[in-house]
């Protein structure tokens, strides 16, 4: 059998790709990756790829996201008809990713599509564009894998009737009723890093605080403190007392411990406190870009130290940043990934047009693509907080 997803485009131009498309009389479906990279996004291309080979699809990939797709000639990648067979391990996204929202696009002087927000530049609805892509280029519709901020512009695209389906993806696993890939392999990393954390911190006897990402939901902290027995969690969703908390760490040093492990998510915030940023810029869907909070964390966690006799530099943070999102996803968002590619496509089949893919209690579901506003959050059923960690009891409660 012919492949249709293999290698005839390699050397043409971006005009010569768009006319061999458009000129392509069989199926095609379009494909695009928005927001932060996750693991587990070339294994669903690969999900993608195969389920297409099977029905017969051409796919075409839009280059960084929505980012490809709001030009005036879109912007095309020709990286899975490039690509190895075997992309399912693959790190990243290899069509790329971008921020670009086509509700809200930013133009420079020229009149140029700019990925990143800029207040002081034009901006455009262009989600008309995003209409005409699809039908300039024959598609019968375009897969978007996204998180809350790529699946809330595809809520509005298929309000307007333009044919998408969402495949939901999250590091911060921080929406929606359904399993987002990217959330095990990120939380993966983070257990890792404490792990390695913890010889060095055991040999200085020095507490060792984290920081991992999450934005407002504070899921990866939770689960990376339960997975490395976390002596404090500190999440977004529930503000902490510091002098509370300093007393929870001090009093284990006096019962013997040598040191202790604070894993702290960047959007946790102290009674009284602030976010900290570790930029003043927002993010091409103006998001605030969080960071910082492990390290005022121990600056403030070692005054305490200091002012009650326990020591000088006895406290070290570290960001685990984007190193949750690097690097090869694990098994399961790669079965995940690959398993959310082939049921997209089978949305597509279906013309089950503003539905999204989801894996929730062992099965895969369709459900509307609107479920992703649902803001998913660390609830008091699980977490305590007197002792700043995991709550005891997990009979009867929801949870990962
Ligand atoms: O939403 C994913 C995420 O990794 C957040 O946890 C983090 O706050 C943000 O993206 C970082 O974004 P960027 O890659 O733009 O720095």
């Amino acid at each position: 059998m012919k492949k249709i997803n293999s290698k005839p485009f390699n050397h043409l131009t971006d005009e010569e790709l768009i006319r061999f498309i458009q000129e392509y009389s069989g199926l095609k479906v379009g494909v695009l990756t928005g927001g932060g990279d996750a693991p587990g996004c070339n294994a669903v291309f690969q999900g993608i790829l195969d389920k297409a080979e099977e029905t017969g699809y051409l796919v075409v990939a839009f280059k960084d996201g929505f980012y490809g797709v709001v030009q005036e000639l879109p912007k095309l990648s020709d990286a899975l008809w490039d690509a190895p067979i075997d992309l399912s391990m693959r790190g990243g996204t290899i069509i790329g990713s971008s921020r670009v929202n086509p509700s809200k696009v930013f133009l420079d002087s020229e009149g140029r599509v700019i990925e990143k927000r800029d207040y002081a530049a034009k901006q455009e609805n262009r989600e008309a564009y995003v209409s005409s892509a699809i039908q300039s280029l024959g598609l019968e519709g375009l897969i978007l894998a996204g998180g809350d901020n790529t699946l809330s512009a595809g809520c509005k695209l298929s309000a307007l009737n333009i044919p998408v389906v969402g495949i939901p993806k999250s590091i911060d696993d921080d929406y929606g009723f359904v399993y987002a890939f990217g959330r095990h392999t990120s939380v993966d990393r983070a257990v890792g890093m404490v792990d390695y954390l913890r010889s060095t911190a055991e040999s200085h006897g020095r507490d060792i605080v984290v920081e991992v990402m999450g934005r407002k939901c504070g899921r990866i902290a939770l689960d990376t403190g339960i997975a490395t027995h976390a002596d404090i969690i500190l999440t977004p969703e529930f503000e902490f007392l510091s002098s509370a908390v300093f007393n929870i760490l001090g009093n284990n040093r006096k019962q013997g411990k040598r040191y202790n492990v604070i894993v702290i998510s960047e959007g946790a915030v102290s009674v009284g406190g602030e976010e900290e940023y570790s930029s003043k810029d927002s993010d091409g869907y103006g998001e605030k870009i969080l960071g910082g909070s492990g390290a005022a964390f121990a600056k403030k966690l070692s005054q305490f130290y200091r002012a009650n006799g326990f020591g000088d530099d006895i406290v070290r943070s570290q960001q685990v940043g984007h190193f949750h999102r690097s690097g090869n996803p694990n098994e399961a968002d790669r079965v995940r990934g690959y398993k959310y590619g082939v049921g997209a496509m089978e949305l597509v089949l279906n013309k089950e047009w503003g539905s999204m893919i989801g894996y929730m209690n062992g099965l895969y579901i369709s459900q509307p693509i609107e479920t992703i506003n649902h803001l998913k959050r660390v609830s008091d059923d699980e977490y305590d907080a007197q002792r700043c960690n995991t709550k005891l009891s997990v009979l009867h409660i929801n949870g990962s």
